[in-house]
């Protein structure tokens, strides 16, 4: 009898010994990952799945950040970082439903960070509404002056009385910044100018494709050219995106062309991020690949945007991918 005891006594030891071997091993996996496999679960350092859907990029000291819209426990947006963005470090919430009273019955979407150098602020735009439709159609904005530490919610709007849902932020060379979103029930797609402490939209520049449908915006410039990237209006489903140019913010923007394949290869638009390495300086498209019922099974999409002219885009699908920050190459 005690000899059985004691046999499933080391029995239990050493399925407890297999059990945290084997978590050591996948937590250690988790951080040692050298490529994004796309369409499968991304995890965080902590092997946890990253929730940061919606999201943009942000480049401050040595580190990425990828800041995006959570969704679980009334966290509205997270905030990850990274310094070869394959590895993510999970940093915290940046905004929650606590965070202000105008987001206790709040829908948050598709958040932008970028840095003001002289308030020494980084400002968050966002896609808000509340309660359960999408009839508020509103910008709003929060501040902090540690990209890691939790936003002050500062207020929701209708800029130039424009409805307001998909939207996006870029910000220039010359430090001018752009708030750039779907209007007029998405038939517009509208860029305006904002204000130099990126508080307020100071102008409206551009009021494009009138009567075009489009949403999820992405904008980004490579040498001469500005480049926007947009998906159709099907709600969560996909569509093929489009991209136009232009040689200034304002336009005259080109026609819209078709890229990638029919459905963008099951994903939508959120992000054009730059690599910029030493060597060159390569383009990924983030999109999301949305599972409408169940938000948190939607997945993360990184491809390689490349460029066959000054003024041509193109969208391939890759299985995985693999970059080098110092370099700038994707593979
Ligand atoms: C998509 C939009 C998402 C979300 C969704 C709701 O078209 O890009 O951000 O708003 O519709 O149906």
């Amino acid at each position: 009898m005690r000899c059985q005891k004691t046999q499933l006594f080391v029995l239990f030891i050493a399925l407890v010994n297999i059990f945290l071997f084997n978590t050591t091993i996948s937590a250690q996996t988790s951080v040692n990952k050298t490529e994004i496999i796309n369409g499968t679960d991304l995890t965080d350092t902590q092997g946890n799945i990253i929730n940061a859907h919606g999201g943009g990029f942000l480049k401050v000291g040595k580190y990425y950040y990828w800041i995006g819209e959570n969704r679980r426990k009334g966290v509205f947006v997270s905030c990850y970082r990274s310094t070869d963005l394959i590895n993510w470090e999970f940093r915290g919430d940046l905004l929650t439903r606590q965070s202000h009273k105008e987001l206790d019955k709040a829908n948050i979407e598709r958040p932008k960070v970028i840095y003001n150098e002289r308030t020494r602020q980084f400002v968050m735009w966002m896609h808000y509404e509340y309660g359960p439709d999408y009839s508020y159609a509103r910008a709003a904005i929060a501040t902090s002056s540690d990209i890691e530490k939790p936003f002050s919610y500062l207020r929701s709007f209708r800029p130039f009385n424009n409805m307001s849902r998909d939207c996006n932020l870029y910000k220039d060379e010359d430090g001018i910044a752009y708030f750039y979103s779907s209007a007029r029930e998405n038939y517009d797609m509208i860029i305006y100018k904002l204000s130099d402490d990126y508080l307020d939209t100071k102008e409206q520049i551009a009021t494009l494709w009138p009567g075009g449908h489009r949403e999820a915006p992405a904008l980004v410039k490579r040498g001469n050219y500005y480049f926007l990237l947009t998906s159709g209006c099907t709600g969560w489903a996909p569509n093929q995106a489009k991209y136009a140019y232009s040689k200034s913010i304002k336009g005259p923007w080109s026609e819209l062309k078709l890229i990638g394949n029919s459905t963008t290869f099951d994903s939508q638009s959120t992000y054009i991020l730059p690599v910029e390495g030493d060597k060159t300086t390569s383009y990924l498209y983030v999109g999301d690949r949305w599972d409408g019922k169940q938000y948190f099974n939607s997945k993360y999409i990184f491809l390689p945007l490349t460029f066959q002219s000054d003024s041509t885009m193109e969208l391939r699908w890759v299985e995985k991918i693999r970059l080098s920050v110092k370099t700038g190459e994707i593979n």
